[in-house]
């Protein structure tokens, strides 16, 4: 029987559904530029790093570093106009409920989130004291589907990785915690996340007790 100390959750996509804001921010900087960029190419950045994603839009085209640094500034701030207009109505459905369930189940809730922006979107949320432990673009140098974040942050909160649950809507994030022995929820596309040890479409109505019975028949 497996013992379940922890859920880590990833931000975008989990919690909330900024890729939408990604979005626009990175295209409007890419129209401004000239550069070719589509909604599926968005849809490919999903749990990417800042840096990365720029990487990805250039499609191969190299930039100075200082052009780099620029552009991923300009996305930034383009990104951060739309988080000003973020509130509690933001939050997925189920969202709120799930995490009441599980804090009432004794677990600690840890958030393992890419981006550098994710504590003010907490706060937009309302939710920043719900979490025990938050890891963002910070905490660590390697991204996703390096499990530095999610190891960092079961440090955090003093469990062990085998009892940490992690929910994530990425391809790489389901990646980045089953290299670290971490269970895995998927949130979404089974075409991104069916290497998840369980994939549900949102957390909408699903019951905390429920989850840890179906986590216990799994062995990693
Ligand atoms: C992830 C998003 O959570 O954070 C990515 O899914 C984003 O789309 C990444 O690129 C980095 O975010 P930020 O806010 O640091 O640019
Ligand atoms: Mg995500």
């Amino acid at each position: 029987m497996s013992k379940i100390s922890a859920f880590i959750f990833d931000l975008d996509g989990v919690i909330t559904d900024t890729a939408e804001y990604h979005y626009l921010a990175w295209k409007r900087l890419a129209d401004e530029e000239g550069l070719p960029f589509s909604r599926e190419d968005n849809e490919a950045l999903r749990g990417v790093s800042r840096r990365e994603s720029l990487v990805r839009l250039l499609k191969g085209k190299v930039l100075p570093e200082p052009q780099m640094e620029a552009y991923m500034a300009r996305k930034n701030e383009y990104y951060r106009a739309f988080l000003a207009q973020i509130t509690p109505a933001n939050l997925l459905e189920g969202v709120a409920d799930f995490l009441a369930q599980a804090r009432a189940h004794g677990i600690k809730l840890g958030l393992g989130s890419a981006s550098k922006n994710a504590r003010d979107v907490l706060k937009g949320l309302g939710i920043t004291d719900q979490f025990d432990a938050i890891g963002d673009g910070y905490s660590v140098s390697r991204t996703k589907p390096a499990p530095d974040l999610f190891v960092w942050v079961a440090g955090r909160l003093n469990v062990p990785p085998a009892e940490c649950v992690v929910f994530e809507d990425a391809e790489a994030g389901v990646a980045a915690a089953r290299e670290c022995g971490m269970y895995t929820v998927g949130i979404g596309d089974p075409a991104r996340v069916g290497a998840a040890d369980i994939v549900l479409p949102n957390l909408a109505g699903v019951q905390v007790s429920d989850l840890l019975g179906k986590l216990a028949n799994i062995t990693h």
